[in-house]
C-alpha cells in the first residue's frame, strides 16, 4: 500500500512538519502488522521544482494524447501519477494571507484539473481517503470567522468530489512561529501567550495528528 505526506511548508521542521511526522506514525502504526508493503513517502513541496496549472486543456482533449493527466514535464509529473493512485494522501499546509500557501495550492491545481470533469463523474479510478492539516497564527475563533467559508469548506468539498469521499481536517490554530520572538519586528502576538498555547495546545494537535494518519490507513485497509 501507498501513502504520501506532503508538506506544503518550507520549513520542513516546523509546526505543519511536526504534524505530518506523527500523521506518518500513525500510518505505519496502524499498518505494521499487515502482510504488505507499505510505502509511506514524505514529499516536500518546496524541494520540487513545479508550477501550477498552465491552462493548456491538454488534459481535457477529446481523445488527446494527455486526455486525463497532465503534459507539464516537470518534478510534479511522476509524482502526480503515484499520487492519482495512491491508497491515502495527507496533506499539510501553513495559512498565507489568508489563504493556503502558494506551492500548495499550485500543486493542488496540478493534482485536481486532469482528473476534474466539467458537469461530470472524476476522472480517479477509486476514492483516495485524504487529510488536510491548516497550521495558522490566528486562534479557533478567528480561523471559523475568517476562513471557513473561505479557504475550508470551498476547498474540502472541491476536493472531497474529487475523490468521492469525505476529506478529513484538523486545524491548528495559534501555532509558535519564530524561535526568539524578541529577535523579530511583531505587534501582534506575544512569546508569552504562544508559549503557553505551544505547550498545553500543541501536543493534543500533534495526537489528531496522529489520529489522522490511523484514520487515514484504516479507510485504506477497507477499500483494498
Ligand atoms: C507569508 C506568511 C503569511 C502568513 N499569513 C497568515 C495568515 O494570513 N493567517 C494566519 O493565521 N497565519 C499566517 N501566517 C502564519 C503561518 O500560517 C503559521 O506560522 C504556520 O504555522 C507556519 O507553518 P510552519 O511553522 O510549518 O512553517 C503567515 C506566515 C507567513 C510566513
Amino acid at each position: 500500500m501507498n501513502f504520501y505526506v506532503i508538506n506544503g511548508s518550507p520549513r520542513k521542521n516546523k509546526n505543519t512538519g511536526k504534524l505530518l511526522d506523527k500523521a506518518v506514525t500513525g500510518i505505519l502504526d496502524k499498518t505494521n502488522d499487515l502482510d504488505k508493503e507499505i510505502n509511506v513517502e514524505i514529499i516536500d513541496l518546496y524541494s520540487l521544482d513545479y508550477k501550477g496549472c498552465m491552462s493548456c486543456f491538454a488534459c481535457k482533449r477529446i481523445d488527446g494524447p494527455f486526455y486525463g493527466t497532465c503534459p507539464i514535464n516537470d518534478d510534479l509529473k511522476p509524482l502526480l501519477e503515484k499520487l492519482w493512485n495512491a491508497d491515502g494522501i495527507i496533506i499539510g499546509t501553513p495559512i498565507y494571507f489568508s489563504n493556503i500557501n502558494g506551492e500548495t495550492e499550485s500543486f493542488l491545481e496540478r493534482f485536481r484539473f486532469p482528473k476534474y470533469v466539467y458537469g461530470g463523474e472524476p476522472l480517479l479510478e477509486k476514492s483516495i481517503p485524504t487529510g488536510l492539516i491548516y497550521t495558522m497564527n490566528v486562534d479557533e475563533k478567528l480561523s471559523d470567522k475568517l476562513y471557513k467559508k473561505t479557504i475550508y469548506e470551498p476547498l474540502e468539498s472541491g476536493l472531497s468530489g474529487l475523490l468521492l469521499k469525505d476529506v478529513y481536517s484538523l486545524k491548528v490554530y495559534d501555532t509558535y512561529q519564530f524561535d526568539d520572538y524578541s529577535k523579530y519586528e511583531n505587534y501582534l502576538f506575544k512569546e508569552e501567550d504562544k508559549a503557553i498555547h505551544q505547550q498545553k495546545q500543541f501536543p493534543l494537535d500533534l495526537k489528531k495528528a496522529y489520529e489522522m494518519g490511523v484514520q487515514i490507513a484504516e479507510d485504506a485497509i477497507k477499500e483494498n
